[in-house]
């Protein structure tokens, strides 16, 4: 079923509730309010990055380039995922030392539940991106772009969860600040392709993340999803702790 021919939600409603469509893309946007959402955040300022956030972009542009191209944000998707992980092991653990306090170990539950909803929306983005560099033989060496991502988001992970146990807002800071990132870099980069507007896009994962006009309607819902995560750990920076 395409996204589009049950689309009715408006963006403002959708940033709000972060509403979850049937497919595993966020918003319930049709094409014209994801050209909407690509223009806000392209006029929109970035977040003011932390230190932490900073040092990982300057290496991921030190490593990968600072030219962006689909092998560089395959990179991105693969630690994009890990801060959900880290949370949802340290929300686990932490339901099982109230787990006497049924109504607390249900409220942290709602946050696993959350997270591997963000967890699953990454891989989406992930497994499209395997799937393109596949179609379009974009050659990568195993190395640089198997292995060394894997030791980033191993690193990433332990950094992600120290954060969450010294103050988990400081975690929830981190992963804004890379969600913003990715939004500004995903939209920035359709904006880099205006021949993306007319190139038809099929994937083997349309059941699953949807159907899309062309690349650049789909690298849009991308850039959109991470706007998403990224407000939802905003709105945890706020109220960090389980409670
Ligand atoms: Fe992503
Ligand atoms: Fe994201």
């Amino acid at each position: 079923m395409s996204k589009d021919s049950t689309d009715h939600g408006s963006s403002s409603e959708s940033d709000q509730d972060h509403g979850r469509s049937a497919v595993g893309a966020l918003g319930n946007l049709n094409a014209q309010q994801r050209k909407e959402e690509q223009s806000k955040t392209l006029s929109s300022r970035r977040r003011r990055y932390g230190v932490l956030a900073r040092l990982l972009f300057v290496s991921l542009d030190a490593i990968y380039g600072k030219k962006r191209n689909l092998s560089k944000f395959k990179v991105l998707e693969l630690v994009a995922r890990v801060p959900y992980q880290s949370w949802e092991q340290v929300a686990y653990i932490a339901i099982t030392h109230v787990s006497d306090r049924v109504a607390m170990a249900k409220r942290i539950h709602d946050r696993v539940v959350e997270s591997r909803g963000q967890q699953d929306n990454e891989q989406w983005h992930l497994l499209i991106l395997e799937e393109l560099i596949a179609d379009w033989q974009i050659k990568e060496g195993y190395f640089k772009f198997t292995v060394l991502p894997q030791f980033i988001a191993f690193v990433y992970y332990q950094v992600s969860v120290l954060l969450y146990i010294v103050r988990p807002s400081m975690s929830y800071r981190l992963n804004a600040d890379f969600e913003d990132h990715a939004e500004h870099e995903y939209m920035e980069l359709v904006a880099e392709h205006p021949e993306w507007e007319e190139m038809k896009f099929h994937s083997t994962l349309g059941e699953e993340y949807g159907h899309y006009e062309s690349l650049a309607d789909l690298f849009r819902q991308i850039g959109y999803d991470e706007r998403v995560h990224k407000l939802e750990s905003e709105r945890h920076m706020k109220e960090p702790r389980f409670r």
